[in-house]
């Protein structure tokens, strides 16, 4: 380990934790990694050892590495071993809370100047702080899932968090190989919220049968995307999918945009979760679903205005996140092409289409259901009138 390399703390040794503990210790920190679950310690431990194999057998890490970077994290389930950490990041249950009351008792622990954060994907970062003696020096951290792969890391400082802290933890991330971007404490931050008509439209369009998942599927990834949305969902698994649309909706006082979906819903009651329980939206054989996707077209008009409803309500999702300063416009594009590999920003792509484009099918699906959820952001309004784009 470099000298003068502060030590982090993580807590929390399940997927997320042992993860962020991984990448840590890669960046050549010492850290320590706690969990009140002994059973969960050992659990990390082996699937560390397993990956570092795999990685030595493929040539990405030497037999140093692998011996450096697994030696470089104590694992303990006594949180007062955290009291050398100049930073701790928690990946515990996702639970208000349990939460709050960990960082209570972390303070008591800790320098009063080390740095806490939280990797909650949903719960309100600055509800968290509010709780703190020192809530200056808290914020959210939000990997994603598996941390050591993916890029995109949402730093969320809380309205209390003091932004020298931010920046500091801005530059630990990108020393770490990380993609941070800064997002304001809202519902969902940046990827939970813009993704949401990524499923939620698509939904709507099978729920009224205009067309089936394996057409909506095929034309999204006609359009660029990986998987299509019902491929994805069942992928991420219906339960935490829809929770995530639930917890976004009720965060934002029931706003019809965010409406989860009844036939994911049903879908949930049923146990038709998804990959991990055989069945979801498709149907699955040792995880690997049974019949393949579909890429044929039932005509290209079809998939035309199929990617033209769901992307238009991406963009829109992305300009009103632009409007309420959620992000800077660049942090928008990197959470989107990084954090969940979108095949462009949605900023870049409406600008393709240009501004009015968009405005028009949300406008045409507004008097079409008269639904709010529809409702074209302000921003797009004032693009479309000056014939201007976003600047990026
Ligand atoms: P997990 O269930 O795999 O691991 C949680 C670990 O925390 C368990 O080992 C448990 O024993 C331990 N734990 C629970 N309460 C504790 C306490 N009071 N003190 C010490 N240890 C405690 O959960 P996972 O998936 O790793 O998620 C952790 C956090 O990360 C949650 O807040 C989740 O919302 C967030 N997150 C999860 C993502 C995912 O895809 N799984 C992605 C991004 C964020």
């Amino acid at each position: 380990m470099e000298t003068g390399m502060s030590t982090i703390g993580v807590v929390g040794a399940g997927a997320m934790g042992s993860g962020i503990a991984q990448i840590a210790a890669q960046a050549g920190h010492a850290v320590v990694l706690v969990d009140e679950s002994e059973s969960a310690l050992a659990k990390s431990a082996a699937s560390l050892s397993k990956i570092a194999e795999r990685l030595v057998g493929k040539g990405k890490w030497s037999a140093a590495d692998s011996e450096r970077i697994q030696s470089a994290i104590v694992r303990t389930s006594k949180l007062e071993q955290l009291a050398r950490c100049e930073w701790v990041v928690e990946a515990i249950v996702e639970d208000l809370g349990v939460k709050q009351s960990l960082f209570q008792t972390i303070e008591t622990i800790v320098a009063t100047n080390a740095v806490l954060a939280t990797n909650t994907s949903s719960l309100s970062v600055t509800a968290i702080a509010g709780q703190l003696k020192h809530p200056d020096r808290f914020m959210g951290l939000h990997f994603f899932n598996p941390a050591p792969l993916m890029a995109l890391v949402e730093v969320i400082p809380a309205l209390q968090t003091d932004s020298s802290h931010v920046d500091r933890v801005k530059t630990m991330m990108n020393d770490w190989g990380k993609s941070p971007v800064i997002a304001k404490d809202t519902p969902g931050f940046i990827v939970n919220r813009l993704a949401r008509p990524f499923y939620g439209e698509a939904l709507r369009i099978f729920e009224e049968g205009l067309a089936t998942k394996r057409t909506i599927d095929a034309a999204m990834r006609n359009a660029g995307f990986r998987m299509g949305p019902f491929e994805l969902m069942d992928l991420i698994g219906n339960d935490v999918n829809y929770a995530v649309s639930c917890t976004v909706f009720e965060a934002f006082y029931n706003d019809p945009r965010y409406r989860p979906s009844l036939i994911q819903k049903q879908h949930v009651d049923a146990g038709w979760l998804g990959r991990k329980s055989g069945k979801g939206f498709y149907e699955y054989e040792e995880g690997k679903p049974t019949a393949a996707p579909s890429n044929a077209p039932a005509n290209s008009d079809q998939f035309d205005w199929i990617i033209k409803r769901i992307v238009a309500m991406l963009m829109n999702e992305a300009a009103d996140a632009y409007y309420l300063n959620i992000a800077s416009a660049q942090d928008l594009e990197i959470a989107m092409t990084k954090g969940v590999n979108y095949p462009k920003g949605l900023l870049a792509w409406c600008n393709e289409w240009g501004a009015k484009v968009t405005l028009n099918v949300l406008e045409s699906m507004q008097i079409r259901y008269g639904d709010d959820r529809y409702r074209p952001s302000p921003v797009l309004r004032d693009l479309a009138a000056q014939k201007s784009e976003f600047t990026l």
